[in-house]
């Protein structure tokens, strides 16, 4: 491997890494240890504030898009060249970890401070990336800033989409855009030669295995569905149970039926309803209206699109009088990520003689937007017991900064390509 590249590697500090983390987890705490930094929300826009004010201080150049994702640039000694991109997100689910999204932002950041500090000329420029919307818990779809990135979304498109408080993109987009003023602005999109993005693994097996390091082969798809049952208001005393259009009825109806549709032996489907509203919410009128979530994800897509084209069929077959109304919010498939690519990480984690392997990525990422338009790859590092999406998510110093030191050789080598 390149020597530069391995010495890159030892430039890493763990313990500003470490401090970062713990610095960045104070904007949003929760008192239970986690953070809930949710998409353009204020603690988002302190978040990012803090990253600009660490690159600007370090002399870097930040720039921001229009769905503003933003972007720390180190020039490479080719003006001309596109750059080598890394980066995750920094916002949160509401009773999110202090690493999910954090932790590839921070060690991308780590690896262009050990890279500039070392003096290390490359070729391409490095940017560190800041995706947008990358939980989609309080704006949906998530993935939102990679995917107005890589032309799959239009920002025009998305402004009327509100949150659970009718708060708008429009108006929380403008609030992010607005507290990291004045930075240039860029056209989203412009070309990227590679794209590299560190995370924690999310799941079990890198701690319950004993590897630092998973070389990540790919995305499982991944689909997200809104379900709208409406029925009809009536009394809880009076109304005989023949005559009701009951939407929770109906809708306990259909969780049940698709959960059936979804056994499965080998638990590869995953199937989750993470949010379940009923209204008007009063013990004693029957309910009017139920809107719930469908997130579902799978490796194969044969697998998906048998089991995703039952959804709506199921909804209606019982709807028991009511209404029903699915819409599907986003839809990606399974990425495979290029073999070439895959085995530049896996050397760089040979070469700095850490215990690696391969792993497939039950989460989604905005990886599996850019793997569409540049070769682009992952590294994951353990956490504990694979807990994430929870405010106990937690992992290793030590772990962290390996993660970092595979990324910053990696940063070189495509760098120098
Ligand atoms: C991202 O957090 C996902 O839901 O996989
Ligand atoms: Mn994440
Ligand atoms: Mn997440």
């Amino acid at each position: 491997m390149h020597s530069t590249a391995v010495a890159m590697a030892t430039a890493i500090d763990a313990q500003r890494l470490w401090q970062r983390h713990m610095a960045m987890a104070e904007i949003g705490a929760t008192p239970k240890g986690g953070v809930n930094r949710q998409a353009f929300s204020p603690e988002d826009g302190r978040a990012r504030q803090l990253l600009i004010s660490w690159a600007q201080a370090l002399g870097f150049v930040v720039s921001i898009d229009d769905i503003a994702n933003v972007f720390i640039r180190r020039p490479g000694s080719d003006a001309n060249a596109a750059p080598i991109l890394t980066g995750s997100h920094l916002d949160s689910q509401p009773t999110g970890g202090k690493f999910d999204g954090a932790y590839g932002v921070l060690a991308g950041f780590e690896a262009l401070q050990a890279i500039h500090q070392a003096g290390v000329t490359t070729k391409r420029p490095l940017e560190v990336v800041v995706w947008s919307n990358e939980e989609g818990c309080r704006f949906q779809p998530g993935c939102m800033g990679s995917a107005v990135f890589t032309g799959k979304l239009q920002v025009h498109d998305l402004l009327a989409v509100t949150d659970k408080d009718s708060i708008t993109v429009d108006a929380a987009l403008q609030a992010t855009l607005h507290c990291t003023a004045p930075l240039p602005r860029r056209s989203p999109g412009f070309p990227v030669a590679a794209y590299i993005e560190a995370h924690i693994e999310q799941g079990p097996i890198l701690e319950a295995t004993g590897t630092t390091i998973g070389v990540v082969t790919g995305i499982q798809g991944m689909h997200r569905y809104t379900v709208e049952v409406l029925g009809e208001e009536a009394h809880a005393g009076t109304a005989p149970l023949q005559t009701r259009k009951d939407a929770l009825k109906a809708a306990a109806a259909m969780v049940g039926a698709l959960e059936e549709l979804m056994a499965d032996d080998t638990d590869t489907v995953r199937f989750t309803i993470g949010r379940f509203e009923v209204s008007p919410g009063s013990p004693n009128t029957v309910p009017s209206r139920v809107f719930f979530t469908i997130d579902f994800r799978h490796p194969d897509q044969t697998v998906i699109d048998q089991l995703t084209s039952q959804i709506a069929p199921v909804c209606r077959t019982h709807a028991r009088g009511c209404e029903v109304m699915v819409r599907q919010i986003s839809a990606a498939s399974p990425t495979h990520f290029a073999p070439a690519f895959i085995d530049t990480i896996r050397q760089h984690a040979a070469a700095l003689a850490l215990p690696h392997m391969d792993i497939f990525s039950g989460a989604g990422h905005d990886a599996m937007h850019l793997a569409d338009v540049c070769p682009t790859g992952m590294i994951f590092v353990p956490c504990d017991k694979g807990v994430s999406h929870n405010e106990a998510e937690h992992a290793r110093p030590d772990d962290l900064a390996a993660g970092a030191r595979v990324l910053a050789a990696c940063l070189v080598d495509l760098a120098n390509r």
